[in-house]
């Protein structure tokens, strides 16, 4: 009798306690009952999204405020009430029912064979993970981890297993308040060489490209090599085809997810303010998106900022005339009348790429690159070839070769792979002429330079002059030519043919409207060369517009000359001029207006920075690289700046850099473009010692500025404010990196949480190359983007940087009135006047 009571009693504890983690064979959960995971991050139970009754099943974030659920069991068949319950099948599955009296279960397990074992549990593990397992033995039968639905937690693996078919895809979910299966999908696709697609049904909307050995070479805001945070591996065995995102820092809550609307993130938890931040999100840009340039086009954000589609070597666009019109959907096709597989042939190598779907690819693993040219060259059905990996331990390594039509290719500013497309002899010659046609216009462009230069001396000599002399105002209007707006009309061919960019003017009426007669309230702020002034043309098109000083005696064909050159940079990071107004006496610049304030307003103000995230701030950071490498050497001019200060990096409404202020110089006068300068222009803090004592500048004075600005980002201090006889930022950051306490100057505004501290510390690191004292030692623009991506073990150690100690350096000026340097507290960038050379490579 006692001990039958002493039964029922076990039973009934068995049966009415829920021991926190695990669900036994005999006990059932109900509606309102949770267990949580060992440390209480994730909780398994019922839930309701938003205002709906709908009832679900699933596992969420139990520590964070913000609903954030991570695995939904019966997404597709929510129960309508609360009678719902979840117990054992007596087949060992773990089941929902609509109701205890159901015997039809919403939703199961589905282990196929019968588990027999009583001992077994089902156990939320600390991952997240709910697993089916028997308590004894550990053997598991079953777990969540192998059927995702949206998102995927750190240690989980997605891909598939090539014996038992089991695929781990997420799917999305149908909006935020319905996690019935959405429309995007994303996983590893098993054909050819392997490669994750997010689907938008059944069509390929993204890819993140193949493996480099290092991450997917489309997403390279993932977690880069020598991240203590983040780590991928990639499995590619005969059992398995799979990535495993892992977290070396258990702290860090983060989860990556397919959203509904198309987008693959990665999110981090910042506890401090009760959000989620976006670590990276892709498609960013249009480039991303699946085959945007059609059948063997491949996509260059680095040419025009409208038109992006170009057709790979030895191809040309199919429908000429759709092409024209920027539809891409015709593709491109091989040059009817060129020669596959005849003599000389060869391959033409484009670099930075993204190489097309390696679904259609074939693939070796054991052969050299060299190797797998003379294979591509030997087999007449071989259009391209690129190595498997190129990132990674051992470098590049393996095969690729396509053969047939190639999909979805794209250049990188700064990542990507060579990739080589075979090509006939005329082709190689086309595209390597292409290079020398270039040198031969910027020859061309030195020597109209040279003697622009010339002129701008006698120009400005007789500007100062007529300063001087108090100049009675005089206005006439003399209308000139109408220009249009649409600069970026351009392709490729076409520029190859020679065709000249229109000089971009806009009529005084114009502009006078859109200022609305030069409003004071539409002021902008005020530069030595003139107001600036905000402007809204009839298109509703927001610009800045620099009226310049109307006394300049400069001509108009050079100052139309100039704006000519400084009109055909484009880049991303760099502010665009969108042209020019030159009627009577007036010149104007017009620019495209950025909403958002300079980047000194966002690091050097409290509330700005501790809003600005680390990994915003890198991207900043590589943003302003990226625009400093393009004047130095991606554009057809080489340009110095000569004055890189946060005043002078804009930021859009998506907080990217723009560099501002670059290509005045030759307006507004320099005597002379190369070497050095009697006139030194700059920002103190920012100026490198040669250019600030000696005059003489060079790309590595922009470098040094650069170095300036990177420390400024990390530590959100001025270089520039000076306290007597102690250090400047540089000179404490050098004397804590000495004592190998570097990490003290991190900007303690910054969530400590969300940022790599050995990236920070490799900023820290370039920043102080940047700025060593001996120009030849720092590092050329091309080596600081790359050195980025790279592990900083493999840098040199910094030497003793310029400039640390607190007291002023003399700097020679011999125009006070330029009103360049220093800046102050400006924080209206626009109106900073800069003076910068430009001469040709
Ligand atoms: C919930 O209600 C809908 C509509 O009345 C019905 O079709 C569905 O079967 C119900 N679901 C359950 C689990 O009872
Ligand atoms: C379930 O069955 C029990 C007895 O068989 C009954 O009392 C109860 O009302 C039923 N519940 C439901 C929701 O049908
Ligand atoms: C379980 O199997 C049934 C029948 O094969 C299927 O309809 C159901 O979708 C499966 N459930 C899950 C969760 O896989
Ligand atoms: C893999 O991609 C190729 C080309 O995009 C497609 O034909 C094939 O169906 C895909 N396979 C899977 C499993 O999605
Ligand atoms: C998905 O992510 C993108 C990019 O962050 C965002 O613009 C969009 O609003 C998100 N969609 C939903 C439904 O949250
Ligand atoms: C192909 O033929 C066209 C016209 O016959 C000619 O203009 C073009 O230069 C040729 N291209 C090559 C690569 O031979
Ligand atoms: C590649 O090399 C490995 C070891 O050298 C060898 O076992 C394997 O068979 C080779 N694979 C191919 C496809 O040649
Ligand atoms: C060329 O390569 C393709 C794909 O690897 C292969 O199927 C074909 O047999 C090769 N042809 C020759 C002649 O080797």
């Amino acid at each position: 009798m006692k001990i039958v009571f002493i039964f029922f009693f076990f039973f009934y504890l068995l049966q009415s306690c829920i021991c926190d983690n695990t669900i036994m064979r005999m006990q059932s959960l109900r509606d309102g009952d949770l267990i949580f995971s060992e440390g209480k991050r994730f909780a398994f139970g019922f839930f309701s999204l938003g205002v709906s009754k709908l009832r679900y099943v699933g596992i969420w974030y139990a520590q964070v405020s913000e609903q954030t659920v991570v695995w939904v069991a019966n997404r597709d068949r929510p129960m309508n009430d609360t009678s719902g319950v979840i117990r054992f099948s007596s087949r060992g599955n773990l089941c929902i029912y609509a109701s205890v009296n159901t015997t039809e279960p919403l939703w199961s397990t589905n282990v196929s064979e019968s588990i027999v074992e009583p001992t077994l549990v089902a156990r939320l593990s600390a991952l997240g993970n709910l697993v089916l397992l028997d308590s004894v033995t550990e053997k598991g039968f079953w777990e969540s981890f192998d059927h995702p639905t949206d998102s995927s937690l750190p240690f989980m693996r997605l891909g598939f297993t090539r014996k038992d078919g089991l695929d781990r895809i997420l799917t999305s979910w149908k909006s935020p308040g319905d996690p019935s299966s959405g429309t995007f999908t994303f996983r590893i696709n098993r054909t050819g060489f392997p490669q994750m697609i997010l689907y938008k049904g059944m069509v390929p909307w993204w890819r993140t490209g193949s493996w480099t050995g290092l991450k997917w070479s489309g997403v390279p805001g993932m977690a880069r090599r020598g991240s203590s945070i983040f780590h991928s591996s990639f499995v590619n065995t005969e059992d398995e085809v799979s990535i495993t995102n892992r977290v070396t820092d258990a702290s860090v809550i983060t989860r990556m997810m397919v959203n509904e609307t198309g987008y693959v993130q990665r999110f981090t938890w910042v506890a401090t303010e009760k959000r989620w931040n976006v670590f990276w999100s892709v498609p960013k840009e249009e480039c991303d998106y699946y085959a945007h340039c059609g059948l063997n086009g491949y996509c260059d954000p680095t040419i025009s900022a409208s038109f992006v589609c170009t057709c790979l070597p030895g191809f040309e666009p199919k429908i000429p005339r759709d092409w024209l019109l920027r539809d891409t959907s015709g593709g491109c096709t091989q040059k009817n009348n060129a020669s596959i597989c005849g003599e000389k042939e060869g391959f033409v190598k484009l670099k930075r790429v993204k190489i097309p779907d390696t679904s259609v690819a074939s693939v070796d693993m054991n052969i050299t690159l060299k190797e797998c040219e003379q294979r591509c060259l030997r087999n007449c059905s071989c259009v391209a070839y690129a190595s498997a990996y190129h990132e990674g331990e051992g470098g590049a390594k393996g095969c690729l070769t396509w053969h047939g039509d190639m999909l979805d290719a794209r250049i990188y500013m700064d990542s990507g792979q060579d990739f080589y497309i075979r090509a006939d002899r005329k082709e190689i010659e086309r595209w390597n002429k292409n290079g020398s046609l270039r040198k031969r216009r910027v020859i061309f462009i030195v020597t109209s330079l040279i003697a622009a230069v010339m002129l701008l001396t006698v120009i400005s000599f007789c500007f100062v002059r007529k300063r001087r002399k108090s100049n009675r105002r005089r206005r006439s209007s003399t209308i000139l030519a109408p220009g249009s707006l649409d600069i970026e009309d351009q392709f490729r061919f076409e520029e190859d043919q020679g065709r000249e960019w229109e000089l971009p003017l806009f009529e005084l009426n114009t502009i006078v409207t859109a200022t609305n007669n030069f409003a004071f309230r539409n002021k902008l702020g005020e530069g030595g060369f003139g107001p600036v002034y905000k402007g809204v043309l009839e298109n509703g098109m927001e610009i800045a517009v620099k009226r310049l000083s109307k006394n300049s005696c400069q001509g108009m064909e050079e100052f139309k000359n100039e704006v000519k050159l400084i009109s055909k940079l484009q880049h991303r990071n760099l502010v665009r001029m969108l042209g020019c107004c030159v009627e009577s006496e007036e010149k104007m610049l017009v620019y495209e207006y950025l909403p958002n304030k300079s980047l000194d307003y966002f690091i050097f103000d409290e509330e700005q920075r501790a809003e600005l995230a680390w990994p915003k701030r890198m991207e900043i950071i590589c943003g302003i690289a990226r625009g400093i490498l393009y004047l130095h050497q991606d554009s057809r001019l080489r340009i110095i700046h000569r004055d890189l200060k946060a005043s002078n990096v804009l930021l859009d409404n998506e907080m990217i850099p723009k560099i501002a202020d670059f290509g005045m110089a030759r307006i507004f006068g320099g005597n002379q473009i190369r070497g050095s300068t009697n006139r030194v222009v700059g920002t103190y803090g920012y100026m490198s010692p040669e250019y600030a004592m000696e005059g003489h500048f060079s790309v590595k004075s922009d470098v040094y500025s650069f170095g300036v600005l990177i420390l400024e980002i990390v530590t959100g201090k001025k270089n520039s404010t000076f306290h007597k006889e102690s250090l400047n930022l540089v000179g404490q950051i050098w004397d804590l990196w000495n004592k190998d306490e570097a990490t003290k100057v991190v900007d303690k505004l910054m969530n400590q949480k969300i940022y790599d501290e050995n990236e920070v510390m490799k900023c820290v690191h370039i920043g102080l190359l940047c700025v060593q004292e001996n120009a030849s030692d720092r590092p050329d623009m091309p080596s600081v983007v790359s050195m980025f991506s790279h592990n900083a073990n493999d840098f040199p150690p910094p030497k003793h940087p310029a400039f640390t100690s607190g007291r002023k350096t003399h700097v020679k000026n011999d125009d006070s009135t330029s009103g360049a340097y220093p800046s102050g507290e400006n924080s209206n960038s626009v109106n900073d006047i800069t003076l910068t050379d430009v001469h040709g490579r």
